[in-house]
Parts: structure tokens; C-alpha cells; sequence
């Protein structure tokens, strides 16, 4: 069995409560900071960690927290970002739903090194069940002390407040879920300044994804230096992988950092293997933005060496023959799967969710997703094809905020390691009009 942190307790009866997860050693971590350390301490612990941003982008969380302007005497936020919508990417949704304190004792944790006395929790509109859980698990935090004026008999006072987003994908962009959080219409903003200079109301603000600030306790019970031990290289300790698609097993597993990608897809622990006996064909290793990648790839990098669930062996030979770990958003395809509508479902998603201020992105989206529909409804040329990449060029690193770069490289990612089903869809229109020409012909 594999190392886990996030999940050891995931079955213990009752765990939702604050009773039990006290019980299981729930909170040590905040009676450990406000007691015996000071806020710089613990960031020294969470820079020593390694850990790296689990949202998708992988930037070390330490060092975003010291990038915080501590010189400003305005008021200090963090934000955690629960706006988990990208496609393929569930693991957030889980922890919150059946592990709320983990995330309140983060927050706790987390703010306290930031030195935040009021922090938000910026939750998917569409979650609106997991709105009451995590509204009890705060009214349980403080009624124990642990939220509210001089928390422990100290001198920190935090108040953590949950909001609900209205469901759109953009929100969960930083700069987006800042001026959605203000009130206003959630434009991503240009970048610099950084949040952490001028986030939310113009004030130093942090924002982290819902899994990077529940593994803040786990840092400061077994320390920086320990958790940055498990993992590989760069890649320290666990990572929640959403697993979905044609396997066996799909769900939200715990992985120490560097596990193999094929014992990820075949053993039992895991995904259990592909389904109905058929062969992979393909996967998406990170959450629908990143490229996809065809099975030879995925088992193995360019240089034949064992591919690993890392952020750098994923990446390992840049988009070419590379992806990337991104929110860990694992969906693998088996050999019956249509890329070509793969791809144009995805193109959908990003041109309805654009928010329509960059004009690459707002016109290149709906043009990958015309161009995509008749191919895939055989209606399309063979010049679409490259038509698809360029247009795909020109939106990458053109607009204000990934979001136009996670619409082009699944779409370029596709065309370059599937071309010929692209051309199969051109050369036979009469066999691809059935939408489910290639369960037929796998
Ligand atoms: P990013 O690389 O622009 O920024 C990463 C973080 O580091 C940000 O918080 C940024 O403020 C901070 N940062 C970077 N340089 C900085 C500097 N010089 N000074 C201060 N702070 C600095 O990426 P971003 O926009 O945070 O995330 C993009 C990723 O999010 C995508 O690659 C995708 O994988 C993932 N994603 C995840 C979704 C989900 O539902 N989990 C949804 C959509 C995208
Ligand atoms: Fe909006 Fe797209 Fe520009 Fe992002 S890249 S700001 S979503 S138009």
C-alpha cells in the first residue's frame, strides 16, 4: 500500500464530525503553531516541504506565501480556491465532502502563517451541497475554540467565511475569483501585480487550491523536512489523482509522488486496469488543459524510461512528447474512443466558458469548436486540419489568462499524435456520422 497522508482516515466512521476527527488527531497541528511557533516558522516548514501548488500549476506554495507583502499595513487574505471545474477533476469536491475539518484546519493553519484574520472559502456554485457540511465543520471549529477572537487563549483571532461561486469555470482563475469575491463580473486581471501584492479589495492575498492547504497540518505534524522524503525529486509528498474514463476502478486516490504511471493504470490498488478487456489508447494525465497523450507515451517517455506520476517526469520532453500533472485530473481512453469528439467536447467546454475579454481566446474558441464539429461530423477538409493548429498557435500565450492556452493544447496535443483519425474522419465522412463510428471500429 501506498503512503498516505490526506486520506489515512478516510474510512473511520464518523470522520465528517469534529468529535472524530479530533479524535483521530485532528487540529494537533493548530494548537502546535499558536502555542509553540510563530507565523514565520511555519512558513519556513512549508518551504522546506517542497510543496507545490496542487491546483494545477504546481508553484511552490512556501514561496508564494513569502512573495505575501508583509511591509503593507493593509489587512492580509487568504482565499481558498474550491472552484474545482476542470474537466476530469474531482479530488477537491471529495476531501471537502467527506473530510471538511482537513480543509478548516488548514485554513486555520494556513492563515495563521499568513498572518490573515479573515479568510474565504471560494466554493463552486455548483457544490451546493457541500456548502452545509462546511458551514457545520466551522460552527464546530469555533464552538472548540479554534475560530474566532484570541483562538486558544492567544492573541490570533480568524474569521473563515465559505462562498458560493455561481458556477462559472473562470471564477476558479485567481485574479477571476478576487473580483468575483468583490462582487464584481469575474474578469481574470493582467498579471503583475501578483494577488499577493494586490488581491482581494487591493490588499495582499494568497490563494490556494482546497488539497495544497489540507496538506499544511500534515507538514507541521511530521515537519518540512520529513514530508519532503516522500515523493520524488521535485515532486514531494502525496497527490490526490481524480481518475475517471474506460478503467476498471475510477475514484480519488492518494499516490506518493514518482509512482509509476502504468502501476497507476493496471494494478488493483488503483485503476484496476482498462475495461471490458480492451486496450488503452490514450490519457489525459492532468485535468482537461493539458495535452493528451497516446498510450506508448504515456507508459513510457521519449527516452524509454518508465513514465512517473511527477510533475516532472509527465512533463518530461515538453509538449513534443510530454504533459503535464497538472490538478491530477487523470482520464484515460480506451481503443474505442473518438478523439476527434474528445477534442470538440473539450472545445465546447472552453469556448462557453471564455470569459470574452481577450479576442484570441473569445474568437479562437469558437473557431476550433466550428472547425472541430464538422470534422467530427464528417463534414470537414483536410486543410481544417492545420486550420485547427494555427488557430491553436495563436491563441497560446496571447491572452490575459491560461484559460486560452488550456483550450489550445488539448486541441494541438490531439492533432499531433492522432493526425491520421483526424484524416479518417475527412477521407470517410459517410462512417464518422454515426457518433458512435469508432465504438464500432476500434
Ligand atoms: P500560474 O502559473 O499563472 O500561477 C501560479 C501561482 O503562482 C499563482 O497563484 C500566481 O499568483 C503565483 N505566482 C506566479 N509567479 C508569481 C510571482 N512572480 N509573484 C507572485 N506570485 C506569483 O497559474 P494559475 O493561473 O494559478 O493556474 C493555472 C493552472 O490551473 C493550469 O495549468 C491548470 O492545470 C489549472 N487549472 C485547474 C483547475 C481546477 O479546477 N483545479 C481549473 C482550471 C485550471
Ligand atoms: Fe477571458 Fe479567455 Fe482572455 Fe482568460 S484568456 S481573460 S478566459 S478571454
Amino acid at each position: 500500500m501506498g503512503r498516505k497522508l490526506l486520506l489515512k482516515d478516510i474510512n473511520v466512521p464518523g470522520i465528517k464530525s469534529f468529535e472524530v476527527y479530533r479524535k483521530m488527531g485532528g487540529y494537533a497541528s493548530v494548537e502546535k503553531a499558536l502555542k509553540t511557533m510563530t507565523p514565520d516558522s511555519v512558513m519556513e516548514e512549508v518551504k522546506k516541504s517542497g510543496l507545490r501548488g496542487r491546483g494545477g500549476a504546481g508553484f511552490p506554495t512556501g514561496m508564494k506565501w513569502s512573495f505575501l507583502d508583509r511591509k503593507s499595513d493593509k489587512p492580509r487574505y487568504l482565499i481558498c480556491n474550491a472552484d474545482e471545474s476542470e474537466p476530469g477533476t474531482f479530488k477537491d469536491r471529495f476531501l471537502m465532502e467527506y473530510l471538511p475539518h482537513a480543509l478548516i484546519e488548514g485554513m486555520i493553519v494556513s492563515s495563521f502563517a499568513l498572518g490573515a484574520n479573515t479568510s474565504y472559502i471560494y466554493m463552486r456554485g455548483e457544490f451546493r451541497w457541500i456548502f452545509p457540511i462546511l458551514e457545520k465543520a466551522i460552527e464546530e471549529a469555533r464552538a472548540a475554540g479554534f475560530l474566532g477572537n484570541n483562538m486558544l487563549g492567544t492573541d490570533y483571532s480568524l474569521e473563515l467565511y465559505v462562498h458560493s461561486g455561481g458556477g462559472a469555470y473562470i471564477c476558479g482563475e485567481e485574479t477571476a475569483q478576487i473580483e468575483s469575491l468583490e462582487g464584481k463580473r469575474g474578469n481574470p486581471r493582467n498579471k503583475p501585480p501578483f494577488p499577493a501584492v494586490v488581491g482581494l479589495y487591493g490588499c495582499p492575498t494568497v490563494v490556494n487550491n482546497v488539497e495544497s492547504i489540507a496538506t499544511v497540518p500534515h507538514i507541521l505534524n511530521m515537519g518540512g523536512d520529513e514530508y519532503a522524503k516522500i515523493g520524488i525529486g521535485k515532486s514531494t509528498g502525496t497527490k490526490l489523482i481524480s481518475a475517471s474514463g474506460h478503467i476498471n476502478k475510477p475514484g480519488v486516490y492518494e499516490i506518493e509522488l514518482g509512482l509509476p504511471v502504468e502501476e497507476f493504470i493496471y494494478s488493483d490498488e488503483y485503476c484496476g486496469g482498462i475495461w471490458k478487456g480492451r486496450k488503452m489508447k490514450a490519457c489525459v494525465p492532468g485535468g482537461s488543459s493539458v495535452p493528451i497523450l497516446p498510450t506508448e507515451l504515456m507508459l513510457k517517455t521519449a527516452k524509454g524510461e518508465p513514465r512517473l506520476m511527477s510533475y516532472e517526469s509527465l512533463s518530461d520532453g515538453g509538449f513534443a512528447t510530454g504533459s503535464m500533472l497538472g490538478s491530477g485530473g487523470f482520464i484515460v481512453f480506451d481503443e474505442t474512443a473518438c478523439i476527434v469528439r474528445n477534442t470538440w467536447t473539450y472545445a465546447r467546454f472552453y469556448h462557453h466558458e471564455s470569459c470574452g475579454q481577450c479576442s484570441p481566446c473569445r474568437e479562437g474558441t469558437g473557431w476550433m469548436e466550428k472547425v472541430l464539429h464538422r470534422i467530427e461530423t464528417g463534414h470537414g477538409k483536410m486543410s481544417d486540419i492545420d486550420l485547427l493548429v494555427d488557430v491553436a498557435k495563436k491563441i497560446e500565450g496571447n491572452t490575459i489568462c491560461p484559460l486560452g492556452d488550456a483550450a489550445a493544447w488539448p486541441v494541438a496535443a490531439a492533432v499531433r499524435h492522432f493526425r491520421e483519425e483526424f484524416e479518417y474522419h475527412v477521407r470517410y465522412p459517410e462512417k464518422v456520422k454515426d457518433p458512435k463510428h469508432f465504438e464500432k471500429e476500434p
